[in-house]
């Protein structure tokens, strides 16, 4: 294989409760990437369309992911270029990074013929995420690459778990058109916390699992809270608290910011009910006069797609 195009998903990372643990992977919002094998040694980023991020290598999340990971090979003689397509706009709480990274290490390890496994690529796309944020972490870039939901236990060494995925669960997800940076938006968090308040968030995560493996609607529906960091970041988010009442109103099952936001997530228990939540949500946008993009999709168990 000389060339592969793929569809890089976009991701919610945190779900709530988990912050920096848990992830989910979308279906049908995400970016596409071309990779070709070409005689020269390296890594060459020759086009990004839709947005405008850096196209050295060393700068890009991509790149450095790449480099990673040929640098673990001792690999210095296959060169590639990268084509990014985005959709996913930076700062959107979504993935974008993630998307980038992984895709270009899904790719180029197709293309060298798969020495690494999916869960092997998480440690390089990390570093793609240690670029574009500061911070290694990996609850996007796991859903991205194994799909479905995952769970990162721990990132030093790194053991991340692929988890169940109830069948009826659709995602529905809304972007307030303003940027928020995953480094601000970690700055703002306190380092300490009261006992009791991890003690809440650690039975939330607990049966938040329990309900995806016995896709146990209602026990999901009362594990998505978050105690420790959306009382923190929603100031940042427009009319958060109005959005969240509009989709419990609407029947979702629980709601919250999507990574480190602006973007706000639904969970919902079928396709009608998330399309139900979509309108809710906008109507409340429409309302304040706050610009969106809107996303609903089934939660996506392949991650990565080949095109
Ligand atoms: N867990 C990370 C954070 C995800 O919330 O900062 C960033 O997308």
């Amino acid at each position: 294989m000389k060339e592969i195009k793929i569809f890089c998903p976009a991701t919610i990372a945190n779900v709530s409760c988990g912050f920096d643990v848990l992830g989910l992977c979308l279906d049908t919002t995400g970016d596409q990437m071309v990779i070709r094998k070409v005689e020269e040694p390296g890594v060459k980023i020759t086009k990004i369309i839709g947005q405008d991020l850096p196209l050295e290598a060393e700068k890009n999340v991509a790149g450095v992911a790449v480099l990673a990971m040929l640098k673990k090979l001792n690999n210095t003689t296959d060169g590639f270029e990268i084509e990014i397509y985005k959709n996913i706009k930076p700062g959107s709480g979504i993935g974008s990074s993630a998307a980038s990274s992984t895709g270009a290490v899904y790719g180029v390890n197709q293309l060298l013929g798969q020495p690494f496994s999916q869960h092997e690529l998480i440690a390089f796309a990390m570093k793609g995420e240690e670029l574009a944020s500061g911070v290694p972490h990996a609850d996007n870039v796991a859903p991205a690459l194994l799909g479905g939901f995952t769970l990162v236990r721990a990132t030093q060494p790194l053991d991340v778990i692929k988890l169940h995925t109830p069948s009826e669960l659709y995602a529905t997800v809304i972007h307030p058109q303003i940027e928020v940076k995953t480094a601000d938006a970690r700055e703002i968090l306190k380092s300490k916390l009261r006992l009791k308040t991890a003690i809440t968030q650690w039975g939330n995560i607990g049966a938040l699992v329990s309900a995806l493996y016995t896709e146990d609607y209602d026990l999901l529906s009362r594990s998505l809270h978050d105690e420790i960091v959306e009382p923190i970041r929603s100031i940042l988010i427009p009319a958060f608290d109005l959005v969240k009442e509009a989709c419990k109103e609407a029947g979702a099952l629980g709601s919250g910011i999507s990574g480190s936001g602006p973007s706000i997530f639904a969970l919902s228990k079928g396709e009608q009910t998330a399309q139900k939540v979509a309108e809710a949500m906008k109507a409340v946008y429409n309302k304040v006069g706050v610009q969106y993009d809107i996303h609903i999709s089934k939660v996506n168990d392949q991650g990565i797609k080949i095109l």
